[in-house]
């Protein structure tokens, strides 16, 4: 077992953080390696969820109670870390969704479905989520637009020769992911912004993997839609985030009608309340956007960069012990990555490595990864990943090699 390298963050503290590590799968100590799909919750956002139900559990921006103004002020100033961490220019660009997908979907019913029509072009690329093709194609179905998709060249890197060929004057929109789920590349967003912007087409970054591991600065992208979701930064499922540029949600007719989004209503005529309002229809999930300010502030504590530094060493250290197994081939071997590696082993199905690992207590996950076209550009039906956060270790990884040549001597 090799020592972890000296790093300013001590792993063991951290991993004390996080309740859901401590315990046995299948006879052995758990190595979650699944933290792309979600990653785990420190006590401190944990403890922001008891607290709100226990202690200040309200409606907001309704009542003028104590409570309801407690709630209130504690889900607005969620707001404001948000707008911290994305460094956007105004706390209004910042939309509460319930995830990555709701606000993909928002854009493209709202801003899609009002400024795209007949003949007008999209660009996504070839290694999006299903949640970054889907939304585009209901869109192009109803609209009558064209998507256009940006290749993805052996390395798993997207060709960007390749990108400025489609763009024209056609191009409406670009919609990329910032890191991609399954090979975990990271994609240049901000010279494809830049250039889409040459066309005066809006660009629209999924930031959902990115967002743990990654500085998200919108105004230094200069993007103009980013989204990521809470669970994927160590906050609560069911909730995200949209940031759009102010102009441009300013000019979008609202999402999902309702109470909240608007200003007045009678059976003639309804007016809709400014943004961020606008788009949070109904009672929003008050108790996790609350705590996801905790989550934030847990990522500043550890500090971002630290955080990335403990993921990249993790990333090397598995990409050489995983290149030593016989029969296995790493999908996406891109110059620069997250901490996500790939893989396919000759005769083993990846779904019976998943299985065979369980059985061992480590948790990956395996398939297609909602990425199904990016599966096919690979010839490859799934692959096996294991994506790090910041409390797992170099011991984790050996014993996820160990667990690999199990399955090895187990099915060969
Ligand atoms: N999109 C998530 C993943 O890659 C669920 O696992």
């Amino acid at each position: 077992m090799q020592a972890s390298p000296d790093t300013i963050l001590d792993i063991q503290q951290i991993r004390q953080d996080f309740p859901v590590l401590d315990q046995q799968i299948n006879g052995r100590p758990l190595v979650y390696f699944d933290n792309a799909a979600t990653n785990q919750k420190p006590l401190s956002v944990i403890n922001a969820l008891t607290n709100y139900y226990e202690g200040y559990n309200a409606n907001i921006h309704r009542g003028i109670h104590h409570l309801a103004e407690q709630a209130t002020a504690a889900f607005e100033a969620s707001r404001r870390s948000v707008q911290a961490f994305m460094n956007a220019e105004h706390w209004q660009e910042v939309i509460f969704t319930y995830g990555t997908t709701d606000g993909i979907n928002l854009v493209a019913q709202t801003y899609g479905r009002k400024f795209l029509g007949e003949g007008d072009e999209i660009i996504i690329s070839g290694m999006e989520h299903h949640s970054n093709i889907v939304p585009w194609q209901m869109l192009c179905e109803e609209r009558g637009c064209v998507l256009r998709i940006i290749p993805v060249n052996d390395a798993g890197e997207l060709m960007l020769d390749e990108y400025e060929k489609l763009l024209s004057e056609k191009t409406k929109l670009v919609s990329v992911v910032h890191v991609s789920n399954s090979l975990g590349t990271i994609n240049p967003v901000k010279p494809i912004i830049d250039k889409a912007h040459e066309f005066g087409a809006v660009v629209l970054i999924d930031g959902a993997q990115a967002s743990s591991h990654l500085d998200i600065d919108v105004q230094a992208l200069d993007a103009d839609f980013y989204v990521f979701s809470a669970h994927k930064i160590y906050g609560p499922t069911g909730m995200g985030v949209l940031y759009g540029k102010k102009a441009l949600l300013d000019a979008m007719p609202p999402y999902r009608g309702g109470g909240e989004m608007i200003k007045e209503v009678t059976f003639e005529k309804t007016t809709y309340n400014d943004i961020p309002y606008k788009f949070e229809a109904g009672t929003p999930n008050i108790a996790d956007v609350v705590a996801v300010k905790y989550a934030l502030d847990y990522m500043a504590g550890l500090g971002k960069e630290n955080i990335a530094a403990h993921e990249a060493d993790l990333l090397q250290y598995a990409t050489e012990q995983l290149s030593e197994l016989d029969g296995l081939r790493i999908i996406g071997q891109a110059k620069e990555k997250i901490g996500v590696v790939s893989w396919v082993m000759d005769g083993i199905h990846h779904q019976d490595t998943g299985v065979i690992l369980d059985q061992q207590g480590i948790a990956v996950r395996t398939g297609h990864h909602c990425t199904q076209p990016l599966m096919q550009r690979f010839g490859i039906a799934g692959t096996t990943r294991a994506s790090f956060a910041v409390y797992n270790t170099r011991e984790e990884v050996d014993r996820l090699i160990a667990g690999l040549r199990r399955v090895q001597k187990m099915m060969l």
